[in-house]
C-alpha cells in the first residue's frame, strides 16, 4: 500500500465533526478501496474545551489553522471552518504554498475567490477539490467536471438551498405565510438565526457561480448573477401558481445564450410535471442540459453533516488515487473571461399578480399599457379577495381587487417598462408581484 494519507483537518463542527466520524467508521475500506490509509493527524477549531462528538485524543492540537496548514505532520489539508476572506482562506493559501492538496467545502471562499486560488493550485501542482461546496451530498461537481467532459452545457439549474425549499413546501403544503415558516425553520435548525444569507438568495448564488464556471468553462463571477430572494412569496401566489400548474421553487439558473451567459437567482414558477417540481422540504436538486447527454437530474440532501462529510470524503479519495483534473474542470488558465448575458434581455413568460383598484378603465389601461410593450397575454384571471365570500356585496365599490395576469414570452425589459408605466398610472394599490416561469422539461 502507498504512503498513508495523513489529514489536517481544520473545523471541528457540523461538516468536519462528521467527517471524523466518516473516517472512524469507513477508515478501512477506503484504505482497500483506495490503496492509501487515511488518518487524521492534526486538527483545529476555535474552541479546544468544546465538547466534540469523537474522541480527538490521537491527533494533534493546532490554536492557529495557518500552523496546522504549514505542520508537516500532514499532507493534506481539509479546511472545514467557513468563510470568505479570513483565517480560512489564509490557512488554505497557506497550504498550497506548502505544497499540500486541499479539500474544502467552502462555497463562499470559491465564489469570492476561486480563480485565483485554482490558479495557484496548479502553479504548485497540488489538487483544489470542493464537492461538498455545492449541494452537500450531491455529486454535481464530479459529474460537471468529469462526466460532462464530452458535452456542451446548456443550461445548469437547480434548488441548491434547502432552507428556502422547506420555507416555499411548508407554506404550499399548509397554506402559512413566509414568516411563520421562516420561524418553523429555524426552530428546526433549518435556517440560521440571522437567516439574510439564505432567504435573499445568497447563498445560491455562490454555489451557483461555482457551477457556471465548471458548466460553461468561464471564470467565476459571483457579482454578476441577478440575485432576488423568496420573502416576497405570498401564500396567494403558491396557490395561484397550483391553479395553473406551477409550483414555486427558489431556482439558480445558468444558461448559454447569444450574448453571454445568463446567470440568475430568483423564485421561479415550474411546470407542475417537471422532476424538479417535486423535489420538497430541505431536498436540493440539480438538473443539466447538454448536446449529448441530453437532461440530468441529480437530488438529494444538500445539506447536514453526514452528506456533507461524504462528499468531502469523495474528494479525499480522488486525492488518495492520484486522479487530478483541472480545478473548474479544465486549466485555470484555459477558463474563459465571463460574458455577462444582461438580465434585462432575458427572455420568458412572466406570473403577475397586481392589486387593482375596482374601478371603470383600470384594467383596460393595464392592458394598454402591456399591449404597447408587446406583451401578450395568455390568461387573466381577477380573483375575489375573499373567495369564501358573497363577493361583490363584501367589497367597497373601489375596494382594490387581485389580478393575476400570465404573459406568453416577452423580455424582462419590456415587462420592467410595462410595470413602471402601471405604477405610474396609480391603478394598483400595491407594488406588483412578478414571478418568472421557467420552461422546464
Ligand atoms: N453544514 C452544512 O450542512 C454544510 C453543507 C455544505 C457545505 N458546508 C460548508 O462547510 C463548511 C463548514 O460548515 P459547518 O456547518 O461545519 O460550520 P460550523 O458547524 O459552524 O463549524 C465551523 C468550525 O470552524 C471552527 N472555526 C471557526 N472559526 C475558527 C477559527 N478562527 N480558527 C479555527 N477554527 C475555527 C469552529 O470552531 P468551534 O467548533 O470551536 O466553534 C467549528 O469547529 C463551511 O464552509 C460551510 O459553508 C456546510
Amino acid at each position: 500500500m502507498s504512503e498513508g494519507l495523513r489529514i489536517g483537518l481544520a473545523g471541528l463542527g457540523t461538516v468536519g465533526a462528521s467527517l471524523l466520524q466518516l473516517i472512524a467508521r469507513h477508515g478501512g475500506e477506503f484504505a482497500e478501496r483506495c490503496g492509501r490509509p487515511v488518518t487524521v493527524t492534526g486538527i483545529t477549531a476555535r474552541d479546544r474545551g468544546k465538547q466534540r462528538p469523537v474522541d480527538l485524543s490521537a491527533m494533534q492540537w493546532f490554536d492557529d489553522p495557518v500552523a496546522l496548514a504549514q505542520d508537516p505532520g500532514n499532507n493534506l489539508f481539509v479546511e472545514l471552518i467557513g468563510g470568505a476572506g479570513g483565517v480560512a482562506e489564509t490557512a488554505v493559501r497557506a497550504a498550497i504554498e506548502a505544497g499540500k492538496h486541499v479539500v474544502t467545502a467552502n462555497k463562499a471562499m470559491l465564489a469570492d475567490c476561486g480563480q485565483e486560488l485554482a490558479e495557484l493550485a496548479e502553479a504548485k501542482g497540488v489538487s483544489l477539490n470542493f464537492e461538498a461546496a455545492v449541494a452537500g451530498g450531491i455529486p454535481i461537481v464530479k459529474v460537471l467536471r468529469e462526466a460532462m467532459a464530452g458535452n456542451e452545457v446548456a443550461r445548469v439549474f437547480g434548488i441548491l438551498n434547502g432552507t428556502c425549499n422547506y420555507i416555499l413546501t411548508r407554506m404550499e403544503d399548509e397554506g402559512l405565510d413566509f414568516a411563520t415558516c421562516l420561524a418553523e425553520a429555524q426552530r428546526l435548525g433549518y435556517a440560521e438565526a440571522d437567516p439574510t444569507f439564505d432567504i435573499e438568495g445568497h447563498d445560491t448564488a455562490h454555489k451557483l457561480a461555482i457551477l457556471t464556471a465548471i458548466a460553461f468553462g468561464t471564470r467565476i463571477d459571483a457579482k454578476a448573477i441577478y440575485v432576488e430572494g423568496i420573502s416576497s412569496i405570498t401564500p396567494a401566489d403558491l396557490e395561484a401558481a397550483d391553479e395553473l400548474g406551477y409550483r414555486i421553487k427558489l431556482l439558480g439558473v445558468a444558461s448559454r445564450t447569444e450574448t453571454g451567459i445568463e446567470q440568475r437567482v430568483h423564485p421561479a414558477m415550474i411546470p407542475k410535471s417537471s422532476v424538479i417540481a417535486n423535489v420538497d422540504g430541505v431536498t436540493n436538486a440539480v438538473a443539466l442540459e447538454a448536446d449529448f447527454a441530453a437532461q440530468l437530474v441529480l437530488s438529494g440532501p444538500g445539506a447536514g453533516g453526514a452528506a456533507t462529510a461524504s462528499a468531502v470524503m469523495s474528494d479525499i479519495a480522488d486525492i488518495a488515487r492520484g486522479s487530478r483534473v483541472g480545478t473548474f474542470g479544465r486549466p485555470a488558465s484555459a477558463l474563459k473571461p465571463y460574458k455577462r448575458a444582461a438580465m434585462r434581455a432575458h427572455a420568458g413568460g412572466y406570473y403577475l399578480r397586481l392589486t387593482v383598484y375596482d374601478r371603470p378603465g383600470a384594467f383596460a389601461a393595464i392592458a394598454t399599457r402591456m399591449a404597447k410593450h408587446g406583451i401578450s397575454l395568455e390568461s387573466i384571471v381577477q380573483r375575489r379577495r375573499n373567495p369564501h365570500a358573497d363577493a361583490p356585496e363584501h367589497l367597497t365599490p373601489a375596494a382594490p381587487q387581485p389580478v393575476i395576469l400570465i404573459t406568453y414570452e416577452t423580455t424582462e425589459d419590456a415587462i420592467r417598462a410595462a410595470l413602471a408605466e402601471i405604477i405610474r398610472d396609480g391603478h394598483i394599490a400595491a407594488q406588483p408581484q412578478l414571478i418568472r416561469i421557467e420552461p422546464l422539461g
